[in-house]
């Protein structure tokens, strides 16, 4: 998909200057991904280790965005769209209903390994794209921008918005009678993911319900998160959202 298709976005697309990242930022990266992959072989889920796998993450050098995207689009349809930094709600609806990840180059210092403020290449590369080779989740985050680039109440959008947050983000599964993290939030930060890994973290059934009235805490470790049996769930609650937001009932 050409960047000529997206009107709100289209001013936040930039070119990933891969050739200028230093070797000291390479070096970051290894650090990050030695750090966390040996953690997320255990305890990531199945999908995510098959799309981490299937896009060619290397371990010890930096993501080139375009290798990415072009081992991704022909599996889903899906593409890691390099953009300056945070976007505006509306321009990233319209990214996810194209099916544009928007995507951070830039990398965080060797002296915040573990936190940043705002999302970087590691947060969106190590922690969101292996996601999107997989079709359900794929189709599911599509349908998320597709629905909420045409909501306009701000009540809706912050529900909305915890949908995401507790399964994009923060979602975990059951998994070979255990639970697996798949949200990149958890997938990116040591912290968070040895939370719920340590049973710090209460841990109830994914309904579309609960979720969308949990508030999000962006300050603290979580004390609840929400655990999908599969991916048809996240999809099935988006067309429940979807019907409820249409008659106001969400
Ligand atoms: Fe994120």
């Amino acid at each position: 998909m050409e960047t000529s298709t997206l009107s709100t976005a289209a001013p936040y697309i930039i070119r990933q200057e891969y050739t200028a990242y230093s070797e000291e930022q390479h070096g970051v990266w290894a650090e990050l991904v030695g750090r966390a992959f040996p953690e997320l072989e255990k305890h990531g889920a199945r999908e995510y280790l098959d799309g981490f796998s299937m896009i060619g993450i290397e371990q010890d050098r930096l993501p080139n965005l375009k290798s990415i995207s072009a081992r991704l689009e022909p599996r889903t349809g899906w593409n890691t769209t390099p953009v300056s930094g945070f976007l505006p709600a509306p321009a990233f609806f319209e990214m996810l209903a194209a099916r544009r990840f928007p995507t951070t180059t830039w990398l965080r210092s060797r002296d915040s390994l573990e936190y940043t403020p705002e999302p970087d290449i590691f947060h969106d590369v190590f922690g969101h794209v292996p996601m999107h080779a997989h079709p359900v989740f794929a189709d599911f985050l599509a349908y998320y921008g597709r629905v909420c680039a045409s909501v306009a109440d701000a009540a809706v959008l912050e529900k909305l918005g915890r949908l995401f947050w507790y399964t994009v983000e923060f979602g975990v599964i059951r998994q070979g009678g255990g639970i697996k993290v798949y949200g990149s939030g958890l997938i990116s930060s040591h912290g968070e993911c040895r939370n719920v890994m340590a049973g710090h973290c209460a841990i109830h059934d994914f309904t579309l319900d609960e979720v969308v009235n949990t508030q999000v805490k962006v300050d603290e470790l979580h004390k609840l998160l929400f655990a999908v049996n599969s991916f048809d769930q996240i999809y099935e609650a988006m067309h429940e959202a979807e019907r409820r937001a249409a008659c106001g009932g969400l």
